[in-house]
C-alpha cells in the first residue's frame, strides 16, 4: 500500500520508511508530493496538530494522508516542551539549541522522568479526519547529550529499561520501541485493518 506522510522532517520520513517498508508499504513524503502546505501548528494537543496537518495536506495533495505530531514531555517541567518541542528555543532555534535550553532548565534536578509522545492522524482525500491514535515511550533525561543517532532530543533521552540514549542506540532499536513506532502500530491496526499486522513484529524479524 502507498502511504503519503505529511511531514517535511527528513528524519521522520526515514523512520516511517524503516518501519513501514518491511511490511510491504511504500512511503511517499510531502516533498515528493510537491511540498507540505503551510500549516499553523497552534493546537494545544499533539492530536489537534496531527489532525490539522493531515487534513490540510490531504486537501492540497488530493489523496489520503497520514500526519504525525510529536514531542517530548518532561514531568518535572509540567509537560514542557510538549507541543512546542520543535520551537522550544524560539525563533531561529534548532535541535541543538532546544536541547541545550531543556538541559539547562533540568540542571541539578533529581526528577528527570520524561516521555516522547506521537499522535498520528489520517485524513481522506477530501480532507476529512478519519481518526487519530497516540503512542508514548517513557524514559528519563540524561545529564548531557550522548550519541549521534536520531534527531531532536534523542541524544539526551534514555528509554525505560535501557542505559543508552536514543542517540546511542541503533536506529532499529529506537524504531521498535519509540513513540512513533507505537503510534504507527496502532495506526496500521485501526486505519488499515486489512494490511499485514505489526510494525514492531516486522522490525523484530529484521533484527533477528
Ligand atoms: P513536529 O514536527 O511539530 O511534530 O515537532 C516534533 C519535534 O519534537 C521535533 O522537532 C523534535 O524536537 C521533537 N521530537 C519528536 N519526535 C522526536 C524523536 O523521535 N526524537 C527526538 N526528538 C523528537
Amino acid at each position: 500500500m502507498k502511504i503519503v506522510i505529511a511531514t517535511s522532517n527528513a528524519h521522520k520520513v526515514q523512520e516511517f520508511r524503516a518501519m513501514l517498508e518491511p511490511l510491504g508499504h511504500s512511503v511517499v513524503s510531502a516533498g515528493e508530493m510537491g511540498g507540505m502546505p503551510p500549516v499553523d501548528e497552534d493546537g494545544s494537543t499533539f492530536e489537534e496538530n496531527a489532525a490539522k496537518k493531515a487534513c490540510q495536506a490531504a486537501l492540497a495533495f488530493h489523496c489520503p494522508v497520514m500526519a504525525d505530531d510529536s514531542g517530548l514531555e518532561v514531568i518535572a517541567l509540567g509537560g514542557e516542551p510538549g507541543v512546542l518541542s520543535a520551537r522550544y528555543a524560539g525563533e531561529g532555534g534548532n535541535d541543538g539549541r532546544n536541547l541545550a535550553k531543556l538541559l539547562g532548565k533540568l540542571q541539578g534536578m533529581e526528577d528527570r522522568r520524561a516521555r516522547f509522545v506521537c499522535a498520528i492522524a489520517l485524513a481522506d482525500a477530501q480532507g476529512r479526519l478519519q481518526g487519530c491514535v497516540r503512542g508514548e515511550v517513557q524514559g528519563h533525561m540524561a545529564d548531557a547529550p550522548r550519541g549521534k543517532e536520531g534527531f531532536g532530543y534523542d541524544p539526551a533521552f534514555v528509554p525505560q529499561g535501557y542505559e543508552q540514549t536514543f542517540g546511542e542506540l541503533p536506529p532499529q532499536v529506537k524504531n521498535r520501541l519509540s513513540h512513533r513506532a507505537r503510534a504507527l502500530e496502532q495506526a496500521i491496526r485501526q486505519f488499515f485493518p486489512d494490511a499485514p499486522r505489526g510494525a514492531r513484529e516486522g522490525n523484530r524479524q529484521e533484527e533477528a
